[in-house]
């Protein structure tokens, strides 16, 4: 094993994915998450996803071999030390502080805190962190294998050398860095909410979810926002609507909707659970 370059927190949809494209691009990474089975779940889609890109003959089978040595998994926060780590944890700014605060004691101020977070302020994550000027948002897509773009999130505090290391760093995973400011939902999920509001509003007058999506994909859009929102995940989705609603200061036409909060509460979070908007074979 190599010395290892990235931690990534959080095993999750976006955790696994961006994981696993830093160790196609020859580096060494660690996962952590505080389940063991999502672990698993994330070592069996990786091998998955990369056992496709075999058949493809888009790597070799050496290359299998040398991108599945490269990341290991754990659930033991002593072991999780890096010059950058990355958290993609839930969406929920005291859980990313407490995280924080516990990799800060464990590596110190050397290394970079880079957030994924979707629309939450990476200026507060900054601010409560005990090294602020080592903390930067890198906010990658999904799936982050195959998404491009990645904003790059800078705060008052951001040290312009981070901001390089990980302008470099995205980079590096054959990634296309945007250094943008900290507000609400930064670029993409500022400009895309309405998108989805509105496509859950008509929901709400009753109009289906698969006419909206059909319609949507025939203009154009790759993705209707119902199966967009069903591969990013209900809870992270409506999470981001609430964040950016409240920042911005609750305007009517943001506000999240009933039927999204509906989906949330019965765990039909969409693809990662087998049913949001549609239902998924497993
Ligand atoms: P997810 O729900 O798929 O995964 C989150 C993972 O974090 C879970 O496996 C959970 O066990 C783990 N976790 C929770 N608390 C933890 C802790 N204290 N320590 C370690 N692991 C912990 O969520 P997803 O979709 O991967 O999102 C993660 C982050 O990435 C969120 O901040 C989200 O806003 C952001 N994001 C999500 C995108 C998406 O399309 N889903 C796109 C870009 C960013």
């Amino acid at each position: 094993m190599k010395n290892r370059s990235l931690l990534v927190c959080g095993a999750g949809t976006m955790g696994a994915g961006i994981a696993q494209t830093a160790a196609q691009h020859g580096l060494s990474v660690m996962l952590f998450d505080l389940s063991e089975p999502v672990l698993k779940k994330a070592e069996e889609q990786i091998r998955q996803r990369l056992e496709n890109l075999v058949q493809k003959q888009k790597i070799s089978e050496s290359a299998f071999d040398s991108i599945v040595q490269s990341i290991e998994y754990t659930t033991d926060i002593s072991l999780c030390k890096a010059p950058v780590l990355l958290e993609a944890i839930v969406e929920k700014l005291s859980v990313k502080n407490k995280l924080f605060e516990e990799l800060a004691a464990l590596n110190g101020p050397a290394s970079i805190y880079a957030t994924n977070t979707s629309s939450l302020s990476v200026e507060e994550i900054a601010v409560a962190h005990p090294y602020p000027s080592q903390v930067i948002g890198m906010h990658f897509f999904n799936p982050a294998p195959l998404m491009k773009l990645v904003e790059v999130v800078t705060t008052s505090h951001s040290s312009p050398a981070v901001v390089r290391k990980i302008v470099e760093l995205a980079t590096n995973m054959g990634k296309t860095p945007v250094i943008c400011k900290d507000s609400p939902g930064f670029i993409v999920n500022r400009v895309a909410r309405p998108f989805y509001i509105e496509a859950l509003r008509l929901a709400e007058q009753g109009v289906s979810f698969s006419l909206i999506d059909d319609l949507m994909e025939a203009a154009g859009f790759k993705m209707g926002p119902f199966r967009l929102m069903d591969l990013i995940g209900n809870d992270v989705n409506y999470a981001v609507s609430c964040s950016v609603y409240e920042q911005l200061g609750k305007p009517e036409r943001l506000r999240p909707s009933s039927v999204q909060e509906q989906k949330v509460k019965e765990g039909n979070l969409g693809r990662k659970t087998g049913a949001g908007y549609y239902t998924y074979k497993s």
